[in-house]
């Protein structure tokens, strides 16, 4: 007798039961080709990754073979090529993007280099109908570009199907034979139509049935964490992070924990508890080997006497590499039988950036030579990579991790080092008649530029369109600050020197402590996106320093509005912050993102 639970199981798809592939999308050596894959069994068609050249005697029994994005230059010597019988052997083809070069190419079309490339958004017009390009807006529809070579003439037997602005063969289908390809990438979100475009491709021309349930994609990934590790082990520099944190305890469930070591380097730069915090973490999501790398000395003598941004972001950066390398030797994880395991996502994969600007941290983890080679010798599993954020908390929340702790603001991997603003010297700050001009100098971006420049602060907090519109008007300024409370008046205030030292991190450690504890107590936490909390050299000889709170609402980190607090909160924040020893005053940042930025530096 079989019971609907046992039934429920044998209808789950395991790793080795997965289906036999309707489509193959043939890897040229793109970023994206995972992630066409898994958009394909999004739609619920089960999607394998094979190499470029595959030939098509092994590909029989597809309904549908896509041919991937890639770097290189088809007329170039040695770059990835595909077997042209695969063109007319039966099944449906999609090129994109080099694959449709690669059509092109293999076909007698033309295919030239451009003067200038088309990286970015473009909007798409189609000229003539087709199945591929169904739904897709009959006016002009926003795709996404990343190319330098374009295909000039198409090859014998095609139709040009849409063009945009600078490239004339945006999308060309075969006239009686499914074979169709497009310049600009359908997998990415950017491009507007990219699901219809894909599913009018897997469902209208390849003919493929559905065969497979996107919601299970944990069994999916951990077959592939096993067959990239192929029997070594997998280490991990944690953060305490969603990312590397999901991608650990998914390895950890693919391997098993005596096969996935763990390392988090304690740089002395994060928040009241953090440390035990992912201790406690790891401990629960079953890991026997973690352990945390104390190194907060190292940090703190790098950053001794440093005042300018940029120069503690090379020196924490320079700190991590030092330390991941030291690891790396002594522990013998560049020995064969380890691989390095990432929580790398989607949109860190994306070249062009768009997403964070330039991520110091991870820049810097990238350029240890130990890791370079590792990544040089495919010695890395990154099952994240082909997923963005709110689909790794689901996968995160499916592997049972806790809400609590995947809904966590950010925190920048500099730590409260970029929140702690310094100053070498003691200074005035200067009546403006009726706010204060603070020379203590902090980090802004307006059009596409950063700006570094000092602070005006109000004695009561001000609109923050008042607040912009002074900002706009100023060039001595980029940020506003309104004073929720202090000891004395402003007039007695003025910027002191203060440094890193264990005593101003520790003061900055405690200040945001007491705002974490009281905005989680209330709810407030939830209706921001973040809360950095700021410690200013702002006061007097015994008084040295003042917090700034800096409550904002963001999608992705992008843009941010500021977000005012309830009356009542602010005074029970402002009140147990000028508590803490060797606070001065308590303000508030009123500057949207642009033109301030999230963090102060
Ligand atoms: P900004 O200050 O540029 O911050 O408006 C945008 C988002 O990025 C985070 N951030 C960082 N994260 N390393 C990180 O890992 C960094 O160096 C870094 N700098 C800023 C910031 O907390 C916010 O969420």
């Amino acid at each position: 007798m079989t019971g609907p639970a046992q039934q429920l199981q044998t209808q789950t798809p395991t790793p080795n039961s997965r289906p036999e592939p309707q489509i193959t999308v043939l890897d040229a050596g793109g970023q994206y080709c995972h992630l066409i894959a898994r958009k394909v069994r999004d739609l619920g068609v089960y999607a394998e990754v094979r190499p470029s050249d595959t030939p098509a005697s092994e590909l029989r029994g597809r309904r549908g073979i896509i041919i991937s994005g890639g770097p290189a230059s088809v007329y170039e010597a040695g770059s990835p090529t595909i077997d042209p019988n695969i063109l007319t052997a039966g099944p449906a083809v999609l090129g994109i993007c080099y694959g449709l070069q690669l059509i092109a190419h293999a076909l007698g079309g033309a295919v030239r280099k451009g003067d200038k490339g088309e990286y970015g958004l473009a909007r798409l017009k189609p000229v003539r109908a087709h199945t591929l390009l169904e739904g897709v807006d009959g006016g002009e529809s926003q795709v996404w570009m990343s190319h330098r070579d374009r295909v000039e003439a198409a090859p014998e037997g095609f139709d040009v199907l849409a063009s945009t602005e600078t490239c004339a063969i945006a999308a060309m289908a075969h006239r009686e034979r499914p074979v169709a390809a497009v310049q600009f990438h359908p997998e990415v979100v950017h491009t507007k139509h990219g699901r219809e475009i894909l599913t009018n491709f897997v469902f209208g021309m390849a003919g493929c049935k559905e065969d497979w349930d996107p919601k299970n994609r944990i069994p999916f990934i951990e077959a592939d964490i096993r067959e990239r590790a192929a029997g070594r082990n997998i280490f991990f520099f944690v953060s305490g992070g969603v990312d590397s944190t999901v991608a650990y305890k998914l390895c950890l469930q693919a391997l098993g924990p005596e096969r996935v070591y763990g390392i988090y380097v304690d740089t002395g730069l994060m928040r009241e508890g953090e440390t035990e915090y992912v201790r406690g973490l790891f401990a629960a999501l079953g890991a026997k080997a973690f352990r945390v790398e104390a190194a907060a000395a190292s940090f703190m003598e790098r950053l001794a006497g440093l005042t300018e941004p940029e120069a503690k972001r090379m020196a924490i950066g320079e700190e991590f590499v030092a330390v991941q390398d030291r690891v790396l030797r002594t522990e013998h994880f560049l020995d064969a039988n380890w691989v390095l395991g990432q929580g790398t996502i989607y949109p860190d994969t994306i070249e062009s950036g768009g997403t964070k600007n330039a991520d110091l941290i991870k820049t810097h983890h990238n350029r240890v030579a130990g890791i370079q080679q590792l990544i040089a010798d495919g010695r890395l599993v990154e099952p994240l990579s082909s997923f963005y954020k709110d689909e790794v908390r689901e996968i995160g929340r499916e592997l049972g991790i806790a809400d609590e702790f995947l809904n966590r603001h950010p925190f920048p991997g500099p730590g409260l080092a970029i929140r702690c603003l310094c100053s070498a010297s003691e200074n005035r700050i200067t009546d403006q008649g009726g706010c204060w001009l603070v020379p203590v100098r902090t980090v802004g971006v307006q059009g596409d530029s950063r700006t570094y420049r000092g602070v005006l602060a109000f004695e009561q907090l001000i609109s923050d369109d008042k607040a912009t519109e002074l900002v706009n008007q100023s060039v001595e300024v980029n940020r506003v600050i309104g004073r929720l409370g202090a000891h004395v008046p402003m007039s007695l205030m003025r910027v002191t020197k203060g440094l890193i030292t264990t005593d101003r991190l520790e003061r900055l450690r405690k200040a945001d402590a007491a705002v974490r504890a009281l905005t989680h107590e209330s709810g407030f936490d939830k209706e921001v996106w973040q809360l950095p909390v700021v410690l200013m050299p702002l006061g007097t000889g015994d008084l040295p320093d003042s917090v700034v709170l800096r409550p904002i609402h963001s999608v992705d980190g992008m843009t941010a509005q500021v977000v005012i607090m309830p009356q009542e909160l602010r005074s029970k924040v402002t009140k147990r912050l000028l508590e803490i020893d060797g606070i001065c005053g308590v303000f508030y940042d009123l500057t949207h993102k642009p033109p301030g930025t999230i963090e102060w530096e």
